[in-house]
Order: structure tokens, then sequence, then C-alpha cells
């Protein structure tokens, strides 16, 4: 099973910013230990602070694999773009935060990827990845 990890803007920063709310474990540190949790996953790992890149790629793995996780960052509450294109690609995807949106500011509450989702995991911190590649793996498996 292939799996695509997508990470938008600042989240190459987690572990650094803000840590009261993400967390103080790097995502590139917890990546690694979810690759050796999985080990017939085939993983591949993306992150950009640039919209335009996270189109591109979506278009290119979501042909590929069989699931994505996505964490857009802010652009998931109003990114029609990265929706169109998670809609445009065959693979499944999950919408994941770190955080539980739900319980922060309102303008959080509102997600535009949602609709192009199969669902969303938030507010489980790092293990909100884990937890969509489990949903992934059972919609995979059905
Ligand atoms: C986030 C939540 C977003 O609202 C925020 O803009 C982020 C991180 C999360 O993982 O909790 O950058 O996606």
């Amino acid at each position: 099973m292939k799996i695509s990890i997508i990470n938008g803007p600042n989240l190459n920063l987690t572990g650094k910013r803000e840590p009261e709310i993400y967390g103080t474990q790097s995502l590139e540190s917890y990546f690694q230990v979810l690759a050796t949790a999985y080990p017939d996953v085939e993983f591949t790992f993306f992150q950009s602070n640039i919209e335009g890149e996270i189109v591109d790629e979506i278009q290119r793995a979501g042909f590929d694999v069989d699931g994505i996780v996505i964490n857009a960052g802010a652009y998931s509450h109003y990114s029609l773009a990265i929706a169109d294109a998670l809609r445009a690609v065959p693979a499944p995807a999950v919408e994941v935060h770190l955080s539980n949106v739900y319980n922060r500011e309102p303008e959080r509450h509102h997600s535009a990827i949602a609709p192009a989702c199969v669902g969303i995991i938030a507010g489980f911190g790092p293990d909100s990845y884990r937890l969509a590649v489990e949903a992934l793996d059972t919609i995979h498996n059905a």
C-alpha cells in the first residue's frame, strides 16, 4: 500500500512553533517512527509553504498512491484550489490537524477541503497522522 503524506504551510516548524498548541516533536522525527511502525506501507512525505506546490504534489501523487493524508495548515480553511485538486485525483484523502481546530478560533472551524476528503482527524497531535493511516488502511482493505 502506498500513502502520500502532504503537509502545508508552517508545518515544517512543528516542534519549534507554538509548542503549547502543536507540541515539541518535529514531524520529521514523528514520520520516522510512523514509517517504522508500518513497514508494509510505502510512504512519501511532502511539505511546502506554497499553495501551488501542494496542488502539484496532489496531482502527481494522487494517481499513484492508495491514499493521501493531508494537513494543509491554514490553507485547509480557504483553499478551493487544494479542494479541487483532491477531487481531481482517484486516491482517497483524509484531512488531518495536529490541534483540535474546533476548539480554537472560529475561522479555523471551517474546512474548504473537508468536502473533498473521506474524513477528518483533528486534535491528537502527531498521532492524528497514524489514525489517518489506519483509516486509509481500512478503506484499502474493504
Ligand atoms: C493546523 C491547524 C490550522 O488551523 C493551522 O493554520 C495550522 C496547523 C493543525 O495541524 O492543527 O497551520 O493545520
